[in-house]
């Protein structure tokens, strides 16, 4: 006996006027289908399957190797044609979770509950929700004694019927042997000339069960995206949920409507995010983190008490406690920042490790490099780490000092506590506590005079 989870997913989402299937749309940066999947695992369902159509082979591909199973609908013929579908994955003794791959946010909680209600006496169990516009859905049909008696979708309804403001969300639990019996008891005759499984509802009352039924706690939970419009109203509501997960962890948002999570994002205590920061992927932040406005950190660690500044731009990379990064820093994977590094406006770090203390601050690319710690880099430098065809190392001692607008041309290495003067070239290994430079040599003209413009070109 186990809980299986039949995700139906096979439906083209043609107002959605895009080539992928609706069901790999991205909301807070993955696809819908991510999010059922997740919750299915958070209730620990024992197997997971979605039924596909449309864009099948697109879905397989986003999903291989992930712990879902597939079973294909090739025509889309109704609901309860997409649940026949995965019969075969269906045991009598099983606990059957029917979810819609375009509705994404259902609470785990709001789940079990559902699975909960399900018994011998009530083998099949509704999540409805009442709404003050019904518009679309199926609507709950109750008897006088508020039992429930059949679901009649809004095509099929009588004028009196569609007043009914309790509608079908589309999510049922049922056991496994009395759903199989009522699915193959399904038939096309209705207003879509499509198998509802919602039929299975009169089915079950027709044999003598009552129908249990519960409400979600919010409406996010049960709201199915059909178009971009949608797509996005639930994108704002979902990072308004993470936003106030973040400010219960005791997070400070300068504007809560201002973030977005897409992603996992882990937080010490006193973090400080400004507006419009994104998190990607897979984010921590240490304690005292400040992060200002406009900056995107992807799969990032920042250590405790650094400071990001605005529009900086952060992947891959690890930033140590106490750092100070931009305004308008790019560190891109496999920058190493050791606690206390300074990185200043438009510095690009790629592969690049910078030791304690050290200071890039103005304007310069550091990839594939080695720095130890205490370093000053001056403006305008550059490691030239690439030939045309490979990646070169530059290493950096302890101590160094590096001129204004120098090219350090790897392999090349620069010894603890040498000094490099401004605006050279260095091609070669310069050696430790020494003064290495390379420039041409300054001249001044005597008697040169500039250039004046043309008499003609001056009246133009
Ligand atoms: C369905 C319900 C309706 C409910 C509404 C909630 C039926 C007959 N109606 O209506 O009572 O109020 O959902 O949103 O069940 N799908 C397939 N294969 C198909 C048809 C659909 O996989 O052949 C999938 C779709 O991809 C989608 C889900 O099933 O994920 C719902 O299909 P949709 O056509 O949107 O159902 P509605 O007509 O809105
Ligand atoms: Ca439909």
């Amino acid at each position: 006996m186990g809980l299986k989870v039949i995700v139906l997913a096979a439906g083209k989402g043609t107002r959605m006027r895009s080539k992928r299937p609706k069901v790999l749309q991205s909301l807070a940066g993955r696809p819908l289908l991510s999010h059922v999947v997740e919750r299915a695992q958070a209730i620990e369902a024992d197997d997971i399957v979605t039924v596909i159509g449309h864009g099948a082979d697109q879905v397989r591909t986003a999903f291989s190797g992930q712990a879902v199973s597939f079973c294909e609908q090739t025509q889309q013929l109704g609901t309860g044609h997409a649940v026949q579908q995965a019969m075969s994955v269906i045991d009598d003794e099983d606990t059957i979770l029917i979810l819609y791959g375009d509705v994404p946010l259902t609470a785990p909680e709001t789940l079990k509950d559902l699975i909960s209600l399900v018994s011998d006496q009530h083998p099949l169990a509704l999540l409805t929700m009442t709404l003050s516009d019904p518009d679309g859905y199926g609507r709950i049909l109750r008897d006088a004694h508020h039992q429930v008696q059949a679901i009649v979708e809004q095509k099929d309804a009588t004028p009196e019927q569609r007043q009914c403001k309790e509608v079908n969300t589309g999510m049922m639990a049922a056991q496994g042997r009395l759903l199989k019996s009522w699915l193959t008891r399904l038939s096309s005759d209705n207003a879509q000339g499509e198998y509802y499984l919602t039929d299975i509802i009169g089915f079950a009352v027709a044999d003598g069960y009552e129908i249990a039924t519960t409400e979600p706690q919010s409406l996010t939970e049960v709201l199915g995206i059909n178009n971009k419009a949608q797509l996005q109203t639930l994108e704002r509501l979902y990072q308004r949920e993470q936003a106030e997960k973040l400010m219960a962890a005791g997070v400070t948002l300068i504007d809560a409507d201002r973030i977005d999570v897409r992603g996992t994002l882990s937080v010490g205590q006193d973090v400080t995010l400004d507006a419009n920061v994104q998190c990607i992927g897979s984010v921590t932040l240490g304690d005292e983190v400040t992060v200002e406005s406009h900056c995107v950190l992807k799969d990032c660690t920042i250590e405790a008490g650094s400071h990001i500044a605005a529009f900086s731009h952060i992947d891959g990379a690890s930033v140590g406690s106490h750092c100070q990064v931009g305004p308008y820093a790019r560190l891109r994977p496999g920058t190493q920042l050791a606690a206390n590094a300074r990185i200043g406006n438009f510095v690009e770090t790629k592969n690049a490790q910078i030791g304690e203390g050290s200071k890039v601050n103005h304007l310069s690319y550091i990839g594939d490099a080695q720095m130890g710690a205490e370093v000053n880099i001056g403006a305008g430098t550059i490691t030239c780490n690439y030939d045309g065809a490979n990646k070169h190392l530059t290493q950096i001692g302890d101590q160094v000092f590096v001129g204004s607008a120098t090219q350090l041309v790897a392999p090349v290495c620069v010894g603890e506590g040498a000094t490099i003067g401004a605006g050279s070239t260095i091609t070669k290994d310069a050696p430790a506590h020494t003064l290495t430079l390379s420039r041409g040599k300054q001249i001044s003209l005597k008697g040169w005079a500039r250039p004046v413009k043309k008499a003609s070109e001056t009246k133009k």
